[in-house]
């Protein structure tokens, strides 16, 4: 695979930051999302980063940067070999949008699902080739963490996920593959971890600074609960415990009022520059 094309379906939070770091290891890659407004300023942000990139030491002795094309319409995608879906966490949109590239990708392409929870099969059996999906739970951003959530799913062929697996090493990452349940393991136990503190902040019982303070110095985490949620986007993470909900019953997995609360005024974090803690631009709180 090495003169692989890539497309990336869905130009937000993840599929931009994909996009990065799919051109910074020199791969071709196209770029869709249904939002032209969301596919230019993704254009424009993978572009930016990658002239910084260009000029930065650290890339001195890389190769060039993939090509990236931003397509106008999903049919521009038909040449790739391998497409990484990354639409929001709708199970009804993501299903949509699947069937559509079935229908344009050509025989052999790989297709894999970036998912918060929404687990992969449903997906697959929705397409006439079952077999060439595969989940690629990415972390965000995608060049800060190593590791990717892989979901195998009953009926992945073995070709599909070495396919995805090569893209990985090219992409310097390594993989653990689980078994397609929803929430696979990160997200099964990160979203309540997230909505309980929240609605610890709620009831007043600490400050959102002071909550990521402890988990960092505490227990060492990298960031803490609140910081990561405003890095996810408070939107994704509801729709992420709606779809647990739906698969676990609300006993288990309902968001707390106040993350609801923020959703609803559209206090997201980061990409709409407040959340738990205040954005200007580029800065970290
Ligand atoms: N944000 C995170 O930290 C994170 C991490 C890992 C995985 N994910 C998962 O990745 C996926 C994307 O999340 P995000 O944070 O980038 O969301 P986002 O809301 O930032 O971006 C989603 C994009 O999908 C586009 N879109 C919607 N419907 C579409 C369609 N029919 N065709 C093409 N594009 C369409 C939207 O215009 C939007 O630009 C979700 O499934 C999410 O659960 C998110």
């Amino acid at each position: 695979m090495n003169d692989l094309t890539v497309g990336v379906v869905g130009a937000g939070v993840m599929g931009s930051s994909l996009a990065q770091s799919l051109t910074a290891a020199g791969i071709g890659t196209v770029l869709y999302d249904s939002d032209p407004q969301a596919r230019t300023a993704a254009g424009f942000r993978v572009a930016a980063a990658s002239r910084l990139a260009r000029l930065s030491a650290a890339r001195a002795d890389a190769g060039p940067p993939g090509r990236l094309t931003v397509a106008d319409a999903l049919t521009e995608l038909s040449g790739c070999d391998l497409v990484i879906e990354n639409v929001v966490e709708d199970p009804e949109v993501k299903r949509q949008v699947h069937v559509a590239l079935d229908a344009v990708l050509k025989p052999g392409a790989v297709v894999a699902v970036n998912t918060s929870a929404v687990p992969v099969s449903g997906l697959a059996l929705a397409t006439d080739h079952p077999e060439r999906m595969v989940g690629a739970h990415f972390m965000n951003p995608v060049a800060a963490s190593v590791m990717v959530e892989v979901v195998r799913t009953p009926y992945t062929a073995a070709w599909a996920l070495r396919g995805l697996e090569e893209l990985l090493r090219r992409l310097g990452k390594e993989s653990v593959v689980v078994d397609d349940q929803a929430g696979f393991v990160i997200n099964r136990c990160l979203m309540m971890f997230i909505s309980e503190a929240a609605a610890l902040v709620d009831d007043g019982v600490a400050t959102a600074r002071e909550v990521d303070r402890l988990f960092r110095a505490c227990l060492g985490h990298r960031t803490g609960p609140l910081r990561t949620a405003d890095l996810i986007g408070i939107d994704t993470i509801v729709h992420t415990i709606d779809v647990l909900r739906d698969h676990y019953g609300p006993e288990r997995f309902t968001p707390s009022p106040a993350l609801l609360r923020m959703a609803d005024a559209g206090r997201l974090g980061r990409k709409t520059g407040e959340g738990f803690y205040h954005y200007s631009d580029g800065e970290t709180p």
